[in-house]
């Protein structure tokens, strides 16, 4: 039976027929006198002799089954090898990104927002480690299961901590420890990261995910209110002795927060607030309630900052990348 690569069939929601395809293929045939063609395909005959085609209105899936029938049929004795990628050529309402600036005083960038299509095709380009998916799995069957980062954040996180080289890192906000563990998981075995969390329940699971990815030896886990965790690592000698820091826990102490860390992370270092896009409601002037007020006010504080150079990134809830200057 031949089939065609699974590259072919599209891993996500089935487009609409209405699509148009458009497949490049190549083909090598070892003895092409041994083609007999009863092609249900008009559009492969040219495929068999150029070794490509495309715009074909038929889904990958229909075609999948008509190639390896008709191939079946025309080949008896030759060795074959189909390689194939497919793209959408056509776009409905559904797929279509949502163009949210187009402005000619930015050059006409088109500029997209996320959709659900399109969030869906970021997650199938994310690796996420198996431990984590275990922990995220674990995790939404809890409350506040929504309060954890996104694996496409955790990515950026893990990501940055590598560019960085980072060593010593400090983490505010565990819950029960998604985004820890994707940076405990890159760091050198003997880096460091302090996890700080009031919650004792919810480190209970972040140390059994520790444990069992065996990081535990580089996460020094603090059960306390944030702002005294800080403190005591200043106090301690602390100050400028880290790399990277990640700020997920009360959105009304961001700024706190912020000014301790800025003390303890070194000139080059990287502090990672997240939430700062909260829901979108930081850009909507009439909403005013106490946490979008405040991360509004914090963004606008973190803009006129020059201590740190800065980025906001529309990931997951909107994430600031902060580096000490
Ligand atoms: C958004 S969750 C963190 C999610 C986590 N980063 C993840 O990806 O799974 C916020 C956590 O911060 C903790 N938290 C809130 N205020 C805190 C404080 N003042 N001190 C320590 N932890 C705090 C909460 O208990 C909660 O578990």
């Amino acid at each position: 039976m031949l089939l065609l690569p699974p590259s072919l069939v599209p891993a996500s929601p089935m487009p609409k027929l209405s699509h148009i395809y458009n497949f490049s293929v190549s083909m090598s045939v070892s003895s092409p006198s041994l083609c007999r063609f009863s092609n249900p395909i008009p559009s492969i005959r040219p495929l068999l002799l150029s070794h490509h085609f495309s715009s074909l209105s038929t889904p990958p899936t229909k075609l999948r089954s008509l190639l390896s029938i008709s191939l079946q049929s025309s080949f008896r004795s030759s060795h074959f090898e189909i390689r194939a990628s497919h793209s959408d050529t056509i776009q409905t309402s559904q797929t279509k990104a949502f163009v949210v600036a187009e402005d000619e005083r930015f050059g006409n960038k088109q500029v997209i927002s996320i959709t659900p299509q399109l969030y869906n095709y970021i997650l199938s380009n994310t690796r996420e480690p198996e431990i984590l998916r275990e922990l995220r799995e674990e995790t939404a069957t809890m409350r506040g299961s929504q309060m954890q980062v996104s694996p496409d954040q955790a990515q950026l996180l893990a990501m940055l901590v590598q560019i960085l080289g980072a060593k010593r890192c400090i983490e505010v906000g565990v819950y029960t420890g998604y985004s820890s563990l994707a940076v405990a998981l890159v760091l050198p075995g003997f880096g460091q990261l302090v996890a700080i969390e009031r919650d004792a329940k919810c480190l209970e699971i972040a140390k059994r995910y520790y444990q069992r990815a065996g990081v535990s030896h580089k996460v020094d886990v603090k059960h306390a209110l944030a702002v005294d965790a800080l403190k005591s690592l200043i106090l301690n000698g602390e100050a400028c002795s880290y790399d990277f820091a990640f700020v997920d826990a009360e959105k009304r102490m961001y700024s706190e927060y912020f000014e301790l860390l800025l003390q303890l992370v070194r000139v080059g270092g990287v502090i990672v607030i997240d939430n700062v896009l909260w829901h979108g409601k930081v850009a909507d002037p009439l909403l005013n309630d106490p946490k979008t007020v405040s991360i509004r006010n914090f963004n606008k504080d973190l803009f006129e900052d020059k201590r740190v150079s800065i980025s906001m990134v529309p990931i997951g809830d909107g994430i600031m990348i902060c580096r000490k200057n």
